[in-house]
């Protein structure tokens, strides 16, 4: 569903809707003015250029329209007079506003989760992201649907352009459904190699390093200028599959895995964190996070809370973090002086290169302090919930169960071992890296 149209770029007009400013009535959550802002970044993003936007307010979305009729025809004229080949609503539109606003305007019409997927299905790297994101996409579209026609021609891949008709739709549906089925096996599939890459790599003690942020910070620029010089034969082996990993030689000499990851973006809707989730499934098991933001960009702070708060939703808050601050090529003395510092932050430059003998320093110094342990805790049986980290976060050995105490021999991060410590009893530990 890229709506990037070969060689050009597909002209977007863009659509707002909001409730009514009541005075006194404090609005909730987004500014609606920012957020179609935001959708402007997105829309260029996902290689559209944005000709036009309105933004509407009302005290009620209407069922049928979203925006009602007499201000969807106000649409058609604008959209038309700009010459736009896609409206993009800044607001999820159920199956039946779909429909009757792709009637009412005569264009091809998208919402906001409709964009965001097709950003992650340009960007999603690795094997299991695709899928996971193209099943998102068919999924969303199943039930919108519609004897239209518009709709089936954003598919591609295999699916062409067709006419209307019932019995077409229900072949379109049937396709899809199959379709949908075959994604899910592949997708079990993949998985469980992966699981095997990660065993191998568990084996071998190789950390992973996962580089995260905001969209457009630069990860990928960072993430190619760190691993340029360092693809060994022997490294293939941890990476074959996976062409947003590769092998990073630290000043120490210790090697890690380091992994580049989907932009990061504001107001992900919450339906879409399982798709968001599966790009990200390196993080699970990654040591360390660089969490990269854009020094240059007005809105740095924002953006690096927004990384923040996702972490969070999606659960990733035990994992030590580095701040790399990018694109300091860009900054002047002041600036760059502005930036926040601290021993674990590091101002860098992807694009030339400054920075990096610090960077590639305090990622060696990151896992020294937090080296892998191998530990023996004793718990009582009712102490499910530290047990249940114990399994979520660490590489469990073995369990033997005695009377209501349960012995667990796990391999875990040092930092975890200190803070299972107080309810678990500590019988031994040997240092196996770092
Ligand atoms: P997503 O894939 O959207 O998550 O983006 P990303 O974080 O991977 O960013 P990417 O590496 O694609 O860089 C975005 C833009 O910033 C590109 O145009 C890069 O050339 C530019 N860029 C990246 N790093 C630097 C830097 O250090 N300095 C400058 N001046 N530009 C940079």
């Amino acid at each position: 569903m890229r709506i990037r149209k070969q060689g050009t770029l597909e002209r977007a007009y863009l659509v707002g809707w909001a409730r009514s400013r009541r005075a006194g009535i404090p609005t909730t959550g987004y500014d609606p003015e920012e957020s179609l802002e935001e959708l402007h970044e997105l829309a260029t993003s996902a290689g559209a250029q944005v000709v036009g936007s309105t933004l509407q307010f009302a005290p009620e979305p209407d069922p049928a329209t979203l925006v009602g009729r007499g201000k969807a025809h106000e649409i058609r004229v604008s959209a038309r007079a700009a010459h736009a080949q896609v409206i993009i609503f800044d607001h999820d539109l159920t199956p039946t506003q779909l429909r009757n606003l792709e009637e009412a305007l005569n264009s091809k019409v998208i919402d906001r989760t409709q964009l965001i997927l097709d950003i992650f299905a340009g960007r999603a790297r690795s094997r299991e992201g695709q899928l996971q994101v193209e099943l998102a996409q068919l999924t969303y579209l199943l039930p919108r649907l519609s004897g239209h026609g518009t709709l089936l021609s954003r598919l591609g891949g295999g699916i062409g352009t067709r006419g209307p008709g019932e019995q077409q739709l229900e072949f379109d549906r049937r396709r899809i459904r199959a379709r949908i089925q075959r994604l899910a096996q592949g997708i079990e599939r993949v998985r469980s190699e992966r699981s095997l890459h990660r065993d191998r790599r568990r084996e071998n003690q190789l950390f992973t390093v996962a580089l995260v942020g905001y969209t457009n910070a630069g990860k990928s620029t960072l993430f190619n200028a760190l691993t340029r010089a360092h693809v060994s034969t022997s490294d293939r082996l941890f990476v074959t599959l996976d062409p947003t990993v590769r092998v990073v030689q630290l000043p120490s000499h210790r090697r890690v895995l380091l992994s580049d990851t989907v932009g990061f973006i504001r107001k992900l809707p919450p339906h879409l964190v399982a798709a968001f989730r599966a790009t990200l499934e390196e993080l699970e098991g990654a040591s360390l996070l660089l969490q990269v933001t854009d020094g240059f960009h007005p809105q740095h702070r924002e953006q690096e809370t927004a990384v923040e708060d996702l972490l969070e939703t999606l659960g990733i808050v035990e994992t030590p973090r580095l701040l790399v601050w990018n694109k300091i090529d860009l900054l002047d003395g002041a600036a760059r002086a502005r930036l926040p510092q601290g021993p674990r932050t590091v101002a860098v430059s992807a694009l030339t290169g400054e920075g990096f003998p610090v960077l590639l320093q305090k990622i060696d110094e990151m896992l020294e302090a937090d080296p892998i342990v191998e530990a023996e805790f004793e718990f009582s049986a009712g102490d499910g919930e530290r047990l249940a980290l114990l399994y979520r976060v660490g590489n469990v050995l073995s369990a033997r169960y005695e009377d209501d105490r349960v012995t667990v021999r796990a391999r875990l991060a040092k930092s975890l071992r200190e803070r299972l410590q107080p309810s678990g009893t500590l019988h031994a530990d040997l240092v196996v890296h770092g």
